[in-house]
């Protein structure tokens, strides 16, 4: 799907519709270097224009998803060094870019920056035995990605304080039962399996469908109840606008699969 080389990635069409980005990096555990999220961010962008691509599945190898951001890359930052250039305020952009839904399947380690890039993820999938945690506090730091956050909102207060205060790390087993992952598997293959399947659905719906529904689940995480309620109500008026939803009440009207226009 996208003509670049790149060096600590692999991009694949699997599935029809379906992208899959393979963080590679063997050596560092898939470590989170600067490098590595500059051509992360320019697969998503690329992924995010090309109209083939309806789903993303994200992964990294069966040992490890990322072992967290590179800490021999933040060792010897400064602080200012850190504010100037913004530090990690990249790794964002798979929030911000990426209109399209993304899978993160998670095998092997997910920690730091790496359970905090899992977290980004719109539906997170894992193995059983993956291996979670927020780290950080035993290199005398705390969660830079978002992880103090999106893993409070996703576990509660309680539960997130302990795991980030103490560096305790959880299995998928566990990231299933709180609803961190929205399912766990038993082996890699069947996770891969899994992770293919789910995105293929997805890739085969409307595009316009598909990204309104994102973009107004997305926004429960920001809006009070009542103006998230009159946001989606807003949204879905708008795909009255659509030739997908023509085409999609008409199809079920006659009993025919819907060819989408993805307009
Ligand atoms: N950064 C840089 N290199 C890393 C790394 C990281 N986060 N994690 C692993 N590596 C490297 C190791 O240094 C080692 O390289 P060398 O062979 O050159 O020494 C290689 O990957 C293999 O690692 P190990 O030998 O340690 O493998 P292991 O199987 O014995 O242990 C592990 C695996 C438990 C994941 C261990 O590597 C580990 O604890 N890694 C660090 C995890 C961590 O603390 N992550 C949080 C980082 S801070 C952060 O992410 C900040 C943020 O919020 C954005």
């Amino acid at each position: 799907t996208d003509p670049t080389k790149y060096e600590f990635l692999q991009v694949t069409s699997p599935r029809p519709g379906v992208a899959q980005v393979t963080l590679h990096r063997p050596r560092a555990l898939n470590a989170l270097s600067t490098p590595l999220i500059t051509e992360l961010n320019a697969s998503l962008t690329h992924i995010n224009a090309s109209p083939s691509i309806g789903c993303v599945v994200l992964t990294g190898s069966e040992k490890a998803f990322a072992a967290g951001a590179d800490i021999k890359e933040m060792a010897p930052l400064t602080f200012s060094q850190a504010y100037t250039t913004s530090f990690i305020e990249s790794w964002s952009q798979l929030t911000s870019t990426l209109k399209k839904p993304l899978i993160a399947a998670v095998s092997g380690h997910a920690l730091g920056g790496g359970c905090e890039l899992a977290l980004m993820a719109d539906v997170l999938y894992c193995t059983a035995s993956a291996n979670f945690g927020q780290p950080e506090i035993k290199l005398g730091t705390i969660p830079g990605a978002g992880g103090s956050q999106r893993l409070t909102r996703a576990i509660g207060k309680s539960r997130a304080m302990e795991l980030i205060l103490t560096g305790r790390f959880f299995s998928g087993d566990e990231a299933e039962r709180w609803g961190v992952a929205a399912r766990s598997f038993p082996t890699h293959e069947a996770l891969m399996e899994g992770a293919l399947a789910t995105a293929e659905t997805i890739a085969g719906y409307s595009r316009v469908a598909v990204m309104a529904a994102k973009e107004v689940v997305n926004k429960s995480q920001d809006l009070a109840l009542r103006d998230g309620v009159e946001y989606e109500r807003r949204v879905f008026h708008s795909l009255f606008g659509s030739h997908d939803q023509k085409i999609g009440m008409k199809a079920f009207a006659e009993k025919k699969n819907p060819e989408w226009s993805h307009e």
